[in-house]
């Protein structure tokens, strides 16, 4: 079949391949364990539900503004306020599918053929295939030291004539490594000596442990008019639990934004303005769920980390934030697909696979679920991994026997 250069480009996601297997599993009625959500299960806020159910018994559910309605625009204007302590207009944001179709939207408005986007490894599996869509070539920058933190010379040994932006995202997915303030600030230092766009992917900034606070990129920047070339993007879809709604924003100069508007009129003509409202509530609705949810997730983090750091053979790094555990199983086997594949076979346990995330020999688990799934789960997989385990394990009143060496 003919299809385009920039399709052939891009891979199938692996994941969804798992995740089919998984609903077979599940369909079958097997007892299988999802350790590779990328959502939250609580419910969504009551105050997006009533908003989104007042605009539906209008009866009048229309086109909306291809850069989302004023009312939405306003609450984001008050959550730019209130999180990154800057006053921003109408014009200087656009809502969009998700905080994806954001970032989507701003490469495409910002690449050309050729050029380069930098992002610290490992990345969300998105980054590489969102650039090779636009023409683009993907820069995974590793950090020397081999670890989840790079340093900002990490960044710049990556800048080439042909690098036009960097995305960096804090905490981040998979290794809910937040960046330090001073990786921040460098990297704002950086792209503003070398005239780079820098867009910041703080989707999990409020989901974070230890008594941390959001990092605030703007609070490093030096050019703040309307020609800085910082974009922050965010949206409602992990800290509202808010997945399925697809509301997502950016932040940044009036001409871009009017570019990604320009993009996103002719791609989609903008989100739904009923999922619009939905977001709406979230923003200036009762707050609470959202440090419900972020005290549920580190406590659910506490928890994986006890099983894993019991787990001998595997290398875990405590995350900072987000809901996500980046751990190295290489030890066991060095192909982390092969690896995947083997627990959701052996023992019905999904994983995602390191290599997704640029980074061989580990694997991505999952806090967002129950406390039973994580703990299950991880002695499972310990229980397939370790050969001096007793022959059985019961899965409820079924049996597993070991066939494997
Ligand atoms: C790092 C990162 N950025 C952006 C997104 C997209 O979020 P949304 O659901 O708002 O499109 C995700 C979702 O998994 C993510 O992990």
């Amino acid at each position: 079949m003919s299809l385009s250069l920039i399709v052939k480009s891009i891979k199938p996601s692996p994941t969804l391949a798992l995740n089919e297997k998984f609903a077979i599993l599940k369909a079958k009625g097997d007892p299988v364990i999802h350790l590779g959500g990328g959502e939250p299960k609580s419910k969504v806020p009551m105050d997006a539900i009533l908003s989104t159910v007042a605009h539906l018994n209008t009866g009048e559910v229309r086109y909306a503004p291809a850069d989302g309605i004023p009312a939405l625009k306003q609450a984001i204007i008050r959550y730019t306020e209130e999180f990154y302590e800057r006053k921003v207009e109408p014009e200087n944001i656009i809502a969009s599918g998700g905080a994806k179709q954001a970032i989507m939207v701003a490469l495409q408005a910002i690449l050309n053929p050729q050029e380069e986007l930098i992002f610290p490894a490992p990345y969300w599996v998105s980054y590489p295939d969102m650039a090779r869509l636009c023409g683009a070539v993907p820069v995974p920058a590793y950090a020397e030291d081999g670890s989840f933190y790079p340093r900002v010379q990490d960044i710049a040994d990556r800048i080439s004539s042909y690098t036009k932006a960097v995305i960096i995202n804090s905490p981040n997915n998979p290794s809910g490594a937040m960046y330090s303030e001073e990786f921040i600030a460098g990297v704002v230092e950086l792209c503003e000596k070398k005239d780079l766009y820098l867009i910041m992917d703080d989707i999990y900034h409020r989901l974070i442990f230890d008594g941390k606070r959001p990092i605030n990129a703007y609070k490093y920047a030096k050019k703040l008019d309307e020609n800085s070339k910082l974009i922050i993007v965010n949206g409602v879809s992990k800290q509202y639990a808010m997945t399925g709604f697809r509301i997502g924003w950016a932040v940044a100069n009036k001409k871009l934004i009017e570019a990604m508007t320009n993009i996103q009129a002719h791609q989609t003509s903008g989100p739904s303005v009923l999922l619009q409202k939905a977001a709406v509530g979230a923003l200036n609705g009762v707050q609470s769920s959202v440090e419900s949810l972020r005290i549920t997730l580190e406590n659910n983090r506490n928890v994986m980390m006890d099983m894993l750091n019991s787990f001998e053979g595997v290398k875990a790094y405590k995350p900072d934030g987000t809901f996500y555990c980046f751990a190295d199983f290489s030890h066991f086997e060095k192909d982390s697909n092969k690896l995947s594949n083997f627990l959701i076979d052996k023992v019905q346990v999904l994983t995602v696979p390191g290599a997704e995330f640029g980074m061989e020999g580990y694997l991505r688990l999952s806090y967002c679920g129950s406390i039973k799934d994580i703990t299950e789960g991880i002695e499972r997989i310990k229980w397939a991994l370790d050969f001096n385990a007793p022959n059985e394990l019961y899965i409820g009143d079924r049996k597993l026997v070991r066939d494997w060496q």
